[in-house]
């Protein structure tokens, strides 16, 4: 085993806080078993305590230490998406602290697709509570140095370079044989429904997830969401420090002497949200006066790139 990976799993037992990277976003993790650790995880993001953490597990096995209550949808759900960018919502067991679950009876779990976090719960041998590592209200950091930029080294963080989905993962309970999805995220709702044969119901904004009353990934400078064509006329029209979020084909009819941050291929919107955060968090220390930002069809992935750039925006 690796010097860093030991070091963050011996922390971890020690009930200290560690970032590291998932597939999804970097996570700030501590023993889900310790609740000083949790404590500190709450402080270092200034985060509510009433906001649950998800709990990350490497074995599905682990499950039985968490919950009781595993029925066939989820059984389903866990071989087709696990491991990989799904939270799954549990009742608990009364061995799971309040604390981790925001005083709520239910508990979230997912087995991240990263090897470097499933070895550093493997190592730590305990289930690691993580919330995304950014500090409460920041966009999620998707690259190590956005992890440093937030805690500085503060906190150790295993590094991992760029995150491979860049948005973080779909959020879902099944309640009464039906799914209902908490945050949007890779895993689509077409996702869902294929594997149980159910389309699921939409909670995005709802008291189920407390989560989403929080102001969530909100750069300081304004942002205006525009189809390609406003954009593209707006941003010509010019203006004082404006900055462009946008396609790569966007970007292709504009002078290149704006601000701007490539996200990529609109036909590849796994590329696009890879690219979100670390597009808002650059042009944002750009300290604009406006970031014009694309929008994507709200379908597929692109209803949870639209779900983040508007919670960005502050439109929800
Ligand atoms: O991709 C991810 O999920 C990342 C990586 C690090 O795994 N984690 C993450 O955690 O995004 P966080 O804390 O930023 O978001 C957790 C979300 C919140 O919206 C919270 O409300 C919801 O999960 N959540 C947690 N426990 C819940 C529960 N018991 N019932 C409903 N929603 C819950
Ligand atoms: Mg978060």
């Amino acid at each position: 085993m690796n010097e860093p990976l030991q070091t963050a799993a011996a922390l971890i037992r020690a009930g200290e806080l560690v970032a590291f990277p998932t597939e999804t976003v970097y996570g700030l993790g501590a023993d889900a078993f310790n609740d000083s650790a949790i404590q500190k995880i709450y402080e270092a993001k200034g985060r509510p305590s009433s906001n649950p953490l998800i709990v990350h597990i490497a074995e599905v096995a682990d499950l039985s230490l968490l919950t009781d209550e595993v029925g066939e949808q989820e059984q389903k759900l866990i071989a087709a998406f696990w491991p990989g960018p799904l939270t799954l919502v549990f009742q608990k067991k009364d061995t799971v602290s309040s604390l981790v679950t925001g005083g709520m009876n239910t508990v979230a779990v997912r087995m991240p697709a990263h090897s470097l976090a499933l070895k550093l719960i493997k190592a730590s041998g305990t289930p690691i509570a993580a919330p995304s590592a950014n500090l409460s209200g920041k966009p999620s950091a998707t690259h190590h140095a956005h992890v440093q930029g937030y805690f500085g080294d503060s906190i150790l963080c295993l590094e991992g370079g760029a995150t491979e989905h860049g948005l973080e993962s779909t959020v879902l309970q099944i309640k009464n044989g039906v799914p209902h999805v908490y945050r949007l995220g890779s895993i689509t709702p077409e996702d869902i429904e294929r594997v149980l044969g159910i389309k699921p119901v939409f909670e995005t904004k709802s008291e189920h997830s407390p989560g989403t009353h929080f102001k969530h990934y909100a750069p300081e400078t304004q942002l205006e969401i525009l189809e390609p064509e406003e954009l593209i006329k707006k941003a010509t029209v010019g203006g004082r420090k404006i900055g462009i979020l946008a396609s790569v084909e966007v970007l292709a009819q504009l002078p290149n002497e704006l601000p701007h941050f490539d996200l990529g291929s609109q036909s590849d919107l796994l590329t696009i949200g890879s690219h979100v955060y670390s597009g808002l968090i650059t042009l944002d220390a750009l300290r604009l006066n406006k970031i014009l930002v694309q929008s994507f069809p709200e379908q597929g992935l692109g209803l949870a790139i639209m779900d983040r750039l508007r919670r960005a925006a502050g439109e929800l």
